[in-house]
């Protein structure tokens, strides 16, 4: 199996960790140790009793309890916990796919969804969101890449990078597609906890017996450090990730699962806060995109905290993003990272005042004038 480089993550890797105001993340802002605790109520004394015992293959039965109570059906045999759910995608795309499988996936999209399918040598079918439609997710077109050698639909609803998500009778119609070929959806729910005109989708494993569903707590519970994350699928399909996961990761650390039993447990108490600033975040985003219209188009996302606005003066933002970094310590991704070398990735779940000072500087330069 042979992965190709994932440029998002080739710059990141350059540039986040010097960032002086970082707004191209796709997670809220960060919570700290001593925020989990107190929200939580964790004590250093339940920290001391833990012991560093070997952890369960599918994850801590408490863990999976409150995830299947969650966004499962109530059944803990349907969730296995892994590290961030990057290795719950990875572990279940190596458990179902074999070289020649169909797979439908969407772009612009998050490369582990597209490439690790690539890589194990499945033939791709692409349902393609254009930038002139407001990146508009149609079914119809969906129709007509399934057939009956479909082996899986991987999608990511909202979505990773345009914020675009589909409705419920939209989410409806892709299941009778995926029903009708006896194919699997693989749906990525790393933002399904961050919408702000409809409320969350309901978690396709309740809705489709073939519906595998991915969680995590890096996008929409501010904790992408800790390396937390889940998948609710069928027994029979944890069972094959288990086989793979025996020879890599063995399994997530008691003192992780630990943290995530009262994150869980208290989720809420995370998850609101983070979508009221988000919430209020986009406001400030789409007026800014407003008052630099000529410059910027932007379909307002309808979930996640990411967006890829088009800077229409340029075919390519890769340099001007390089300059906006260098000179103005503003960190964004270049679309093309993403395919779309006229766009940019721009986040806005982080802290408000630093996303305010980075909307000004990237208006600034693109008026080619900087403020401060
Ligand atoms: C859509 C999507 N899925 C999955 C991931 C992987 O996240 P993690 O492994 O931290 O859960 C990311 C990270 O950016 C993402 O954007």
């Amino acid at each position: 199996m042979r992965l190709r480089r994932a440029p998002l993550e080739d710059w990141l890797r350059d540039y986040y960790f010097a960032a002086e105001i970082d707004i191209s993340s796709s997670g809220v802002q960060p919570y700290s140790m001593a925020e989990l605790r107190a929200k939580t109520g964790l004590d250093h004394n339940q920290i001391d009793a833990l012991v560093f015992n070997d952890g369960y293959s599918l994850g801590a039965p408490a863990v999976r309890a409150a995830i299947a109570g969650r966004w499962g059906d109530g059944e803990p045999g349907k969730v296995m916990t892994t590290s961030g759910s990057s290795e719950a995608i990875s572990l279940v795309l190596t458990a179902l796919l074999r070289p020649g499988d169909e797979v439908v996936v969407v772009q612009p999209g998050y490369h582990l969804l597209v490439e690790f399918a690539v890589a194990l040598g499945c033939t791709i079918r692409t349902w393609q969101l254009h930038a002139d439609d407001g990146w508009n997710a149609s079914p119809g077109e969906l129709a007509e890449l399934v057939t009956d050698r479909t082996r899986a639909i991987i999608v990511n609803f909202p979505q990773n990078p345009t914020g675009a998500s589909i409705g419920e009778e939209d989410l409806r119609a892709l299941v009778s597609h995926a029903e009708r070929a006896g194919a699997y959806i693989l749906w990525d729910a790393a933002f399904a906890d961050l919408t702000y005109e409809a409320p969350a989708l309901p978690d396709i494993s309740t809705l489709y017996p073939r519906g595998i569903s991915f969680g995590t707590f890096s996008k929409a519970f501010g904790l992408p450090g800790l390396r937390f994350g889940w998948c609710v699928a069928p027994p029979d399909v944890l069972a094959e990730c288990v086989r793979v996961r025996d020879y890599t990761t063995l399994h997530v650390s008691p003192l992780i699962e630990l943290l995530a039993l009262r994150v869980l447990e208290n989720a809420d108490g995370f998850l609101r806060p983070r979508l009221k600033q988000a919430r209020h975040n986009r406001d400030i985003l789409k007026e800014w995109a407003d008052a630099n219209a000529g410059q910027v188009s932007l379909t307002l996302p309808a979930g996640g905290v990411a967006g890829v606005p088009r800077l229409d003066r340029l075919a390519s933002t890769d340099d001007f993003c390089e300059q906006l970094f260098r000179r103005h310590g503003v960190l964004v991704v270049p679309g093309s990272c993403f395919g779309r070398p006229g766009h940019i990735r721009l986040g806005f779940g982080g802290a408000t005042d630093e996303l305010i000072r980075g909307l000004d500087r990237l208006g600034g330069m693109l008026r080619g004038s900087v403020p401060g």
